[in-house]
């Protein structure tokens, strides 16, 4: 059996990965492979709380605080979710981790890299994803998606355009230089050849 791995999705809004995270750990379930599903922010009750108030577009959060309320939730769910999962074997299935705070905070809110590194360093116990699943889409397919959704806007989705350009670049930058880790999807696919392209990469990737 292989030993745990920590398996990563990124992407800009709506491409997608709650859907793809649900089918993998089907996949996995069916070899056997036992897993934890979570995501950032979130993943424990201090977490999922800093999660509600950084959704609400009616807190006014400064870029900084923005920055900070990202990493004290990544904290708690690093020392008291994503490590003990991992130590007792588990494969670690998180939406989002420190790559979304280089594209996001680092890139689209201008801190650059430097900065998240710092609170990298402060905040991760050196946890780095054995693979990152960077979903990829144009940025006109993401804007339909969120339009189409029922629910309105959360507060970083009423960002304009701009500001996800610079994500969605951080993000292809990051995959381009970090191929060990990075596997990049082309999301504007159908939902099951996105599937596919997942687990065909993990079956290479672990031989499973
Ligand atoms: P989600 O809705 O895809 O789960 O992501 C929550 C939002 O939080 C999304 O707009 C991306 C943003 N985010 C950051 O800005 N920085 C981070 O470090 C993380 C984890 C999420």
């Amino acid at each position: 059996m292989t030993t745990s791995q920590f398996i990563t999705f990124e992407g800009i809004e709506g491409v997608g990965k709650t859907t793809q995270i649900e089918r993998l750990a089907s996949y996995l379930m069916s070899v056997e492979i036992e897993c934890y599903r979570t995501r950032e922010p979130g993943g424990t009750k201090l977490a999922d709380d800093i999660r509600a108030i950084l959704a609400n577009p009616s807190y006014q959060i400064s870029d900084r605080a923005e920055l900070l309320l990202m990493f004290a939730s990544r904290t708690s769910h690093v020392d008291q979710v994503i490590i003990p999962q991992l130590e007792r074997g588990a494969w670690v299935l998180c939406d989002r981790f420190v790559d979304a705070s280089y594209a996001y905070q680092g890139a689209g809110r201008g801190f650059g890299e430097d900065v998240i590194s710092y609170f990298e360093q402060l905040t991760c116990q050196n946890l780095i994803p054995d693979t990152t699943f960077l979903l990829d889409m144009p940025l006109s397919m993401m804007f339909d998606r969120i339009r189409q959704r029922s629910q309105g806007k959360d507060r970083i989705e009423r960002e304009p355009e701009a500001f996800f350009q610079s994500v969605r670049t951080a993000y292809l930058s990051r995959a381009q230089k970090n191929p060990k880790q990075y596997v990049l999807i082309d999301a504007s696919a159908s939902i099951d050849e996105v599937t596919d392209q997942i687990i065909s990469a993990i079956k290479v990737r672990y031989e499973i």
